[in-house]
């Protein structure tokens, strides 16, 4: 009997050995978390380079041709699974000479269907062959009514995989090049080594020589002109809009300049913003060395910018040290917001810059009060399996992932986080990081053995924790406090010579400040005082709409069916047709309104407004 336990006892030491071994093994290396919103074996045998070949037929709305990917077999696989949906896959050759056998696995909702292609031990590329659906879920070949043809594509968080064939999965880099045919009148963009001028034959090559993550790759064509902003930045729109845009983002260059004062080298050589079409699904887009933007920032004042502050910060956290999994987003999200805040310190001041963090902090609170503060949702680290990462964007990756660090700010001084900060982007460059690999890096390079510190931080409570924990920072935008006095000495209307001066924020944080609930005498005074149905700025016009629509305030309804049908920027869309969504004759008519506007919308937006109406 002793010796037998004995036997026992030393099987399960073995076992247990063997098991905290590969334990120890994923938290060091982060390629061995599964990403489960990727049927891809990267851990077998990975992607390392794409040369990507298409023609674009704008009659038809596809992409036509192939996309040759050298692969690194590191463990004999004989089978690589690349994902891919509602692609037409043509044939598969291996080395650019046998075709070979490939499958595709059963289609599954938002994830597309799984490409399963038979390689041999020494494969070193597949060419697949291939045409996109026209129905693409990243690509919107925008209606054009008279205008000049226009495409872009958006390939976050896994949408890529609907027009490349690809390991679409935030923890794979490769590198690309790609030439793209197309009409001859327009001009191709990529995020990649662009041209600044068209070219007579439609036929673009492109480079990009830094490895990426496939959500990362991304297409535009139209018809833009190129204006240089500075040393090493610009802009592309079409003619109408490129001046425009170049008065709006003329401090671009030296927020890149800041940047890189506060967390070393711009690793992507050039940086571009191109201005889209009002129906791109978000503000921005961090596409490398090639922001995509949403028109709505061109606010005239240049009260909007901060939005290219936030994509630039992009090509450090996101782009150059990416997250692993979309379980992990609040590390390109919270890093993000939190640096997009210091450029804009560094560029207007701490008192702009505070009143930036205010209002993020209002929509965190917005955000966990519609989660409710015990939600797992609430979490840093997600667990998003069987959920679609596209349908997931929310303020708790953006804001509670900014005040965690902000925290670890405010506990070590900034001096000390911003060393650590220079240095984590440095030697995790062009790697992606899970969260476990982001907190022990954060152990072993600050926090260790100072036990007073870890408790002071509370990563527990942030990390894995739902709601706001007790050691988040305070606001304070001493800006703000001008509109406090001005609501309280005269009410919801304060008089004209205390608010002439407001500035865009100013306005802001005044709309969100207004009681829910207003009359429509209330309303009416307001619009007459201040003049917002009539605002251009795209900020403004949508939490006043928001107002108009709950109070139903008619006045209004001509200018945000207008709004609503010209804009397809989800974080205006969502707000607006929840409001309507309140009452059975608000769905009625939001119903309307997204009839109207469906076709305009990209596909993304198309699916999160009918989920909502439904
Ligand atoms: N990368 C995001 C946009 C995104 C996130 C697309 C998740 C698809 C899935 C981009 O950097 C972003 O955060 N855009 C914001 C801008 C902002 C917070 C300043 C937006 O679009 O509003
Ligand atoms: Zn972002």
């Amino acid at each position: 009997m002793e010796n037998k336990m004995s036997a026992l006892q030393k099987t399960s030491l073995i076992i247990l050995s063997i098991l905290l071994i590969s334990c120890n093994q994923k938290q060091t290396k982060s390629t061995m978390k599964k990403d489960v919103h990727s049927f891809s074996n990267p851990e077998e045998v990975a992607i390392t380079h794409m040369s990507l070949n298409l023609d674009l037929d704008f009659a038809k709305h596809t992409m036509k041709g192939y996309a040759k990917l050298n692969i690194d077999n590191k463990s004999n696989a004989r089978k690589i699974i690349l994902d891919t949906r509602d692609l037409s896959i043509e044939k598969i050759r291996l080395d650019d000479k046998t075709e070979t056998k490939f499958e595709l696995g059963k289609f599954k909702e938002f994830m597309g269907q799984s490409l399963s292609v038979d390689i041999t031990s020494d494969t070193k590329s597949l060419t697949v062959y291939y045409q996109t659906s026209p129905n693409a879920a990243a690509v919107q070949w925008v209606e054009t009514e008279g205008k000049a043809d226009f495409l872009f594509t958006q390939s976050q968080a896994i949408l890529a995989r609907s027009w490349v064939p690809c390991q679409d999965g935030p923890g794979v880099k490769f590198t690309y090049d790609a030439t793209i045919k197309v009409p001859q009148n327009l001009m191709a963009l990529m995020s990649a080594e662009n041209d600044t001028v068209k070219h007579a034959d439609g036929v673009y090559h492109f480079k990009m020589n830094q490895p990426i993550s496939s959500y990362l790759l991304a297409l535009t064509v139209g018809d833009f002109e190129y204006k240089k902003i500075g040393r090493n930045s610009g802009v592309y729109a079409e003619p109408e809009m490129l001046e425009k845009a170049v008065y709006e983002f003329a401090d671009m260059q030296k927020m890149i300049d800041a940047a890189e004062k506060l967390y070393g080298a711009y690793r992507w050589e050039q940086y571009d913003v191109v201005v889209l079409p009002a129906s791109f699904p978000f503000g921005g887009m961090e596409n490398p060395r090639l922001t995509f933007a949403t028109p709505t920032i061109i606010a005239g004042d240049r009260s909007l910018v901060a939005l290219v502050a936030h994509e630039l910060a992009h090509s450090w956290s996101g782009n150059l040290v990416t997250n692993a999994t979309w379980d992990d987003f609040w590390l390109n999200e919270g890093f993000t917001v939190y640096f997009e805040n210091r450029i804009m310190e560094e560029l207007y001041g701490k008192e702009y810059a505070d009143m930036l963090e205010y209002l993020g902090y209002g929509e965190l609170l917005e955000q966990v009060k519609e989660f409710g503060d015990t939600s797992v949702k609430t979490h840093l680290l997600l667990d998003m399996k069987d959920e679609d990462p596209d349908e997931s964007v929310n303020a708790i990756a953006y804001e509670k992932g900014r005040f965690f660090l902000r925290s670890i700010e405010e506990a070590i001084g900034r001096k000390r986080w911003d060393e650590f900060v220079n240095k984590y982007f440095s030697q995790h460059a062009f790697q992606s990081m899970t969260t476990e690999d982001f907190l022990q890096y954060l152990n072993d390079e600050l926090l260790k053995d100072d036990e007073a510190l870890k408790q002071k931080i509370n990563i527990d409570a942030w990390v894995f924790g739902p709601g706001i924990p007790a050691n988040c920072p305070k606001v304070k935008a001493t800006l703000f406090e001008e509109v406090d006095a001005a609501m309280q000495a005269n009410g919801i209307i304060p008089t004209q010579s205390k608010t002439q001066n407001w500035n865009t924020h100013q306005w802001l944080y005044f709309l969100r400040n207004l009681p829910d609930s207003l009359s429509l005498e209330q309303m009416k005074n307001l619009d007459n005082a201040f003049g917002f149905t009539h605002s251009t700025n795209s900020e403004i016009q949508c939490d006043w709409y928001y107002h108009c629509i709950v109070n139903n305030y008619t006045v209004a309804q001509a200018f945000i069916e207008k709004f609503l049908t010209s804009v397809g920027r989800r974080k205006f869309l969502t707000p607006l047709y929840k409001a309507y969504i309140k009452t059975a004759e608000g769905k009625i008519l939001a119903k309307q309104i997204f009839e109207k506007a469906r076709n305009k919308y990209h596909p993304l937006a198309q699916h999160t407004v009918g989920e909502l109406l439904n």
